[in-house]
């Protein structure tokens, strides 16, 4: 089975494939199909902008879309930057500058404690539409740390192990991140609908 990303973040490609690769499913770009759609994130919640990417993907392409809408919530910060994690400080600024920018705007401010969601949402072309949610927490950390991992994983540490996400391998980071639990949700959800709709067609 074919899952068009409703995203052309590598690094959410390259989580996606690796989890979901394990129920035989193949997860594409739209670039790959050549097909670029721009969606606007006007949903208020991750879950809202999740099925807005899927159901955009999923009319360009004809295919099952998948989308993963994820970010960031500091508790400090009332909730923020949360659906505008990916817009955080403009459009001028790199992975790097929104972390240093979250970070300055931490200064001085406690707690450090955050957590990150992610909300998946698969539409199939008949337009069954699946979701599943992830999340976890942590706390912001002083000073970017690790070089692994996209995004926020520098800055985002996880205290029972005492790194950030940038400091675990992608398998450790996959084990607690909030995408990877999602995907974990998604892959029942997923699973249980494909025997009923086997079952259907006997
Ligand atoms: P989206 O593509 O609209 O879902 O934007 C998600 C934003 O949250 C982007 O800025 C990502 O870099 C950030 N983000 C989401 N998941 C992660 C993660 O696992 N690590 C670091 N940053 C993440």
């Amino acid at each position: 089975m074919k899952f068009v990303l409703a995203s052309q973040n590598p690094g959410k490609l390259r989580e996606m494939r690796g989890i979901l690769s394990g129920l035989g499913v193949e997860v594409v770009l739209p670039s790959e199909l050549g097909l670029h759609v721009d969606v606007e994130e006007t949903g208020t919640t991750f879950a809202e902008n999740a099925l807005l990417k899927a159901r955009a993907v999923a009319q360009a392409s004809g295919l099952a879309a998948i989308a993963d809408d994820s970010g960031l919530c500091v508790d400090a910060l009332g909730g923020a930057p949360g659906v505008y994690t990916a817009r955080y400080g403009g459009p001028g600024l790199d992975d790097a500058g929104r972390c240093r920018l979250l970070l300055r705007n931490m200064h001085g401010l406690s707690p450090r404690t955050c957590h990150f969601e992610s909300a998946i949402a698969c539409v199939f072309p008949d337009g069954t539409v699946l979701t599943a949610a992830g999340r976890c927490d942590g706390t912001v950390a002083y000073a970017p740390m690790g070089t692994d991992g996209f995004g926020y994983d520098p800055i985002f540490f996880v205290p029972r192990l005492k790194k950030t996400f940038a400091q675990l391998t992608a398998e450790e980071k996959n084990e607690i991140s909030h995408r990877g639990q999602a995907l974990r949700a998604f892959q029942e959800t997923l699973t249980a609908y494909l025997a009923r709709r086997e079952k259907e067609t006997e």
